[in-house]
C-alpha cells in the first residue's frame, strides 16, 4: 500500500501516521488465534520463577531472545509463592523477538507486498525486520509501557528505527491504547539502553520530563496500522478493562545505517535480520 505525499507529510509533522482498514479483520483474527496456539503449548515451568525473581537469569532470558521466540509473563501475573494469579493464557504479556523470522505464520503476515509497499514510501533504502512482538495487553493486569522512544532500544546511525503497530482488536483508551506527543519525534533522542555482555543501563541525554501533558490518545479500531517514527515519543497505560487488546508490533531499520554492536538485540552473524523478501 503505497503512502501518499499528504500522509507522509502527517508522518513527518506528527511522528506517526494511522492507517485504517489496514490488514483484514480475518488476518487479525488468525494471527490472534495463532498466538494463543502458541500460548497454549508454552511450558511455563522454569520460567515462572525466572520472572518472579527477576534476577540475572531474567536478563539472560530477555537479552538472549532477539534470534528466539520467547514469552514474558506480566508484571502482576504472580502471587507472593510465585504461582500464577490466573490461567497462564491470561498472564502473558508478550512474545518477542523473532516472530518474523521463526514462525511461518508471522512470516506471512509480517512480509505482506502491501507492507514492503508502505515501508519504501518511507525514507528507508534497505529494510531490515529486526524484531518483532506480540502484545496480549491482558484484561485488568496489561501493564503499563512508559513514556519511552523506541530508537532508545534499537539505534542505528544515523537514527532509522520506524515502529509498525497493528492493533489486532479495537484499540481504545478504556484498555489501553497507545499514546503519543504529537511532533514529539523532533526533539532529540532523550537515552539510550545500551548492553555491555549481559549487563544493560540507560545512557542518558536529556534527563528532563516528557511534556505528558502533550499526549493524545491513539485510538484504533481492529485492523489498523500505526506508523511510529522511531524518537516519537510513546506511551500506553495499564489496560484496568475487562476488555484485552491485543497487538502486534515490527520494527524496522535500515540496512544502510549502523547498528549499534551495544543494543541489547544482537542477531548472531549467522543469523541475520532480513528484509521483506
Ligand atoms: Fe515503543
Amino acid at each position: 500500500m503505497k503512502i501518499g505525499p499528504e500522509q507522509l507529510a502527517r508522518f513527518a509533522n506528527d511522528g506517526f501516521l494511522i492507517v485504517e482498514n489496514f490488514v483484514s479483520a480475518s488476518a487479525c483474527d488468525a494471527l490472534r488465534e495463532h498466538a494463543q496456539y502458541l500460548v497454549a503449548n508454552f511450558d511455563p515451568q522454569g520460567v515462572v520463577s525466572i520472572f518472579s525473581t527477576k534476577n540475572q537469569t531474567s536478563d539472560d532470558y530477555l537479552l538472549g531472545s532477539g534470534d528466539k521466540i520467547r514469552f514474558f509473563f506480566e508484571e502482576n501475573a504472580f502471587n507472593a509463592d510465585g504461582s500464577l494469579r490466573q490461567q497462564k493464557e491470561h498472564s502473558i504479556n508478550k512474545i518477542g523477538h523473532a516472530l518474523h523470522d521463526l514462525d511461518p505464520v508471522f512470516k506471512a503476515f509480517s512480509r505482506t507486498a502491501a507492507l514492503a509497499e508502505l515501508v519504501a514510501c518511507l525514507d528507508i533504502r534497505e529494510p531490515l525486520l529486526i524484531q518483532s512482538m506480540y502484545i496480549f495487553k491482558q484484561p485488568r493486569i496489561g501493564g503499563e509501557v512508559t513514556c519511552h522512544q523506541d530508537s532508545t532500544f534499537l539505534h542505528t546511525e544515523p537514527d532509522s528505527v520506524i515502529g509498525l503497530w497493528f492493533a489486532l482488536e479495537e484499540a481504545t483508551v478504556k484498555n489501553g491504547c497507545l499514546w503519543a506527543i504529537p511532533g514529539g519525534h523532533k526533539q532529540g533522542l532523550k537515552s539510550r539502553f545500551v548492553r555491555n555482555g549481559s549487563a544493560t543501563h540507560f545512557e542518558i541525554y536529556d534527563s528532563s520530563p516528557w511534556p505528558l501533558e502533550k499526549l493524545v490518545p491513539l485510538e484504533a479500531a481492529k485492523g489498523t496500522l500505526i506508523v511510529l517514527h522511531g524518537r516519537l515519543p510513546h506511551l500506553s497505560y495499564p489496560n484496568l478493562s475487562p476488555k484485552s487488546r491485543h497487538a502486534y508490533t515490527l520494527h524496522v531499520i535500515d540496512a544502510a545505517c549502523d547498528y549499534a554492536s551495544n543494543n541489547w538485540l544482537q542477531r548472531p552473524a549467522g543469523n541475520p535480520a532480513l528484509g521483506f523478501k
